[in-house]
């Protein structure tokens, strides 16, 4: 399927998305938004991608935000509609069941950062510039950047980053919890590939119920997360996957996971 924003590369079992708008670094209009969604769905019931990468673009950004252009002249009906679709794409990326890697190679801000957030792990270059400028504009966060915001790094620095404006460096992003991990900017892609491959290696399922148990259980009470582990843990227990895996332990050799 052809996309006009995005660029699509898989080698192996990783899928790498790369937001294409360089001139606009890498902002998100309506088509790219709509790229994005079709293209994590086609992920989604695509077996042969494990793990997902998506990055921007250029050296200078990841994405910085919504595209600016479109919220100019925005009215207060399509404003709602344009956020509810943002949020329900970048839910899209967070429950998409197989791992994601944000590669943050230069600005993340606004809904660049917001949909680093949606990823499962982040990997800044030292380089990056991440923050929810929307105060700057008269506005505020959309694509539920002040919720995940809160839940990634608690509500008082989620109050501070929103209500400032300010970009943080990827020093200090990794000091406050918001990304996982800062490489230098030329070895970005090398670091986010070998740690996508590790985990193209391992159990899809179980991956997929990992992050359904974090996600999912995060929104639970805690009895009743514990209550949603223990069922999936006793779900793994009917995959091929899970024999291969303690027999291979206990042959003492590597276990080649199927996904089955
Ligand atoms: N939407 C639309 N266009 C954008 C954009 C956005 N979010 N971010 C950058 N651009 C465009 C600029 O308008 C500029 O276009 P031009 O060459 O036609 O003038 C081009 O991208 C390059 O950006 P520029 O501002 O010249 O680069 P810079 O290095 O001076 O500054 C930023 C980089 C990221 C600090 C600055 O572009 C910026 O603040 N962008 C907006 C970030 C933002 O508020 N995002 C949240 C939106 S809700």
């Amino acid at each position: 399927m052809a996309f006009e924003n995005l660029l699509l590369d898989q080698s192996g079992a990783v899928a790498i998305i790369t937001v294409n708008r360089p001139k606009v670094l890498n902002a998100l209009n309506a088509p790219t938004l709509d790229e994005l969604r079709r293209a994590v769905l086609d992920m989604k019931r695509d077996d042969s991608v494990r793990v997902v990468v998506l990055t921007g673009a250029g050296e200078k950004s990841f994405i910085a935000g919504a595209d600016i252009n479109e919220l100019a002249v925005q009215t207060p009906i399509t404003g709602r509609e344009h956020a509810l679709l943002g949020q329900h794409v970048f839910d899209l990326f967070e429950n998409l069941g197989k791992p994601v890697i944000a590669a943050i190679n230069g600005y993340a801000l606004g809904g660049g950062c917001e949909l680093a957030m949606a990823c499962t792990l982040r990997i800044a270059a030292d380089t990056a510039k991440i923050g929810q400028p929307e105060i700057n504009l008269g506005i505020i966060p959309g694509y539920a950047g002040t919720q995940r915001l809160a839940r990634l790094v608690g509500k008082g620095k989620a109050m501070e980053l929103i209500l400032t404006g300010a970009q943080i460096t990827a020093a200090e992003a990794e000091r406050i919890g918001l990304v996982n991990r800062v490489v230098p900017a030329a070895s970005l892609m090398g670091e986010v590939r070998s740690l996508a491959a590790a985990l193209a290696n391992n159990a899809p399922i179980a991956m997929r119920y990992i992050i359904n148990a974090i996600n999912k259980g995060l929104e639970m009470p805690f009895a009743e997360a514990c209550v949603f582990e223990a069922t999936l843990f006793g779900l793994v227990a009917a995959t091929e996957d899970m024999k291969e895996g303690t027999r291979a332990f206990l042959e003492k050799r590597k276990a080649e996971f199927k996904g089955r």
